[in-house]
């Protein structure tokens, strides 16, 4: 048989090959071996091809390089021999696959519970960094070195002056640093302490901070607004109680209780047998952190105050080990809003 009728066989035979790709009846790897492999059929096409006159080669050998492109070409794609074309076993009344959608982590449900809240009487959001500076996280807001308040508040240190925020406290001094007053903002977020790990203490927990400072800001503002927080979180009927307290950042100082009741054996054990729980410490801006972000004393006055989310969340939604909201175990996180 001649080069030429050679070539043109080829080609019909390809053809012909290559409808059975359709009808499943090949599969482009059977055809890719036929045609392309070591011992082809393009490949015995240039044994021919060697034994022809020098004259005849420059046209035959593009005819072969065409039509093994052209094979090349259309078995490139061989996504469709996988697909399972034979409906016949088909049931059509099984169930769909089911799809289980997330749901929100009972602590993401809290914090924007209360940034809703606080959104309605004009608080904006902020986010201050984890990993933070000793001078955000305890010089600037009145804690130096020696001070007997570091010891409440051990952390995680990556070098000498470079920690994990204990509290999101040092958000105030990174906000004040760069904004003038009025201000008015939460900085919800995740804080840390060395803490010996139990059901009521993490390592890492979340807190809300909570800063007001403008011209004449009084601790009546402060209660006022911690108190319409309390009755829309709590309900109407809330309790809240003011004892005096003590924060380096914050003169005078507070925190507030809201009465929980005493009317199981565990609402004794939350409440240390009193009602009532503390949910928040707060106070008055302390002129010492006024002057770490220079603002001018005798112009301005505010408030702060720092929630801690576990506490609460726990409460609401009866969480009796505080473990349970780290591990992502799906049976309790599927428990909660989707
Ligand atoms: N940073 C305090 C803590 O982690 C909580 C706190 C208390 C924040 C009083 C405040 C405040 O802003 O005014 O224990």
């Amino acid at each position: 048989m001649s080069l030429s009728k050679k070539i043109k066989d080829i080609k019909c035979k390809f053809d012909i090959d290559f409808d059975l790709l359709k009808s499943k009846k090949s599969t482009t790897l059977n055809l890719k071996n036929k045609y392309l492999g070591r011992k082809g059929l393009i490949n015995s096409l240039y044994l021919s091809f060697n034994k022809l006159p020098k004259n005849d080669k420059p046209k035959f050998g593009l005819d072969i390089n065409k039509l093994k492109e052209n094979i090349s070409l259309k078995l490139a794609d061989d996504s469709n021999d996988n697909i399972i074309n034979d409906n016949s076993n088909l049931d059509l009344t099984l169930p769909g696959k089911y799809y289980d959608a997330g749901s929100i982590h009972p602590i993401t449900l809290i914090i924007d519970e209360i940034k809703s809240i606080f959104q309605r009487i004009g608080f904006s959001s902020i986010y201050g960094p984890e990993v933070d500076t000793d001078y955000y996280n305890f010089e600037a807001l009145n804690i130096p070195t020696h001070h007997p308040a570091r010891d409440m508040q051990d952390t995680f240190y990556i070098d000498k002056d470079i920690l994990l925020r204990t509290h999101t406290s040092g958000s105030q001094i990174h906000y004040m640093k760069k904004n003038k007053p009025p201000i008015k903002i939460l900085s919800p977020g995740r804080v840390y302490r060395n803490e010996d790990i139990s059901v009521r203490s993490y390592c890492l927990f979340h807190q809300i901070e909570g800063l007001y400072v403008d011209e004449k800001v009084s601790f009546s503002d402060l209660k006022g607004t911690l108190e319409y927080f309390a009755k829309e979180f709590f309900g109407n009927k809330v309790k809240t109680r003011f004892r005096p307290s003590y924060f380096p950042f914050t003169e005078p100082s507070a925190e507030m209780d809201v009465y929980w009741g005493l009317n199981s054996e565990s609402d004794y054990r939350i409440t240390k047998g009193t009602g009532w729980l503390e949910i928040l410490g707060c106070g008055m801006v302390d002129p010492e952190v006024f002057k770490a972000v220079s603002y001018d004393l005798n112009k301005v006055s505010g408030f702060a105050f720092g929630l801690g989310i576990e506490r609460i969340a726990m409460l609401k939604y009866g969480i009796d080990d505080i473990r349970l909201l780290y591990e992502g175990d799906i049976r309790f996180l599927s428990q909660f809003k989707k």
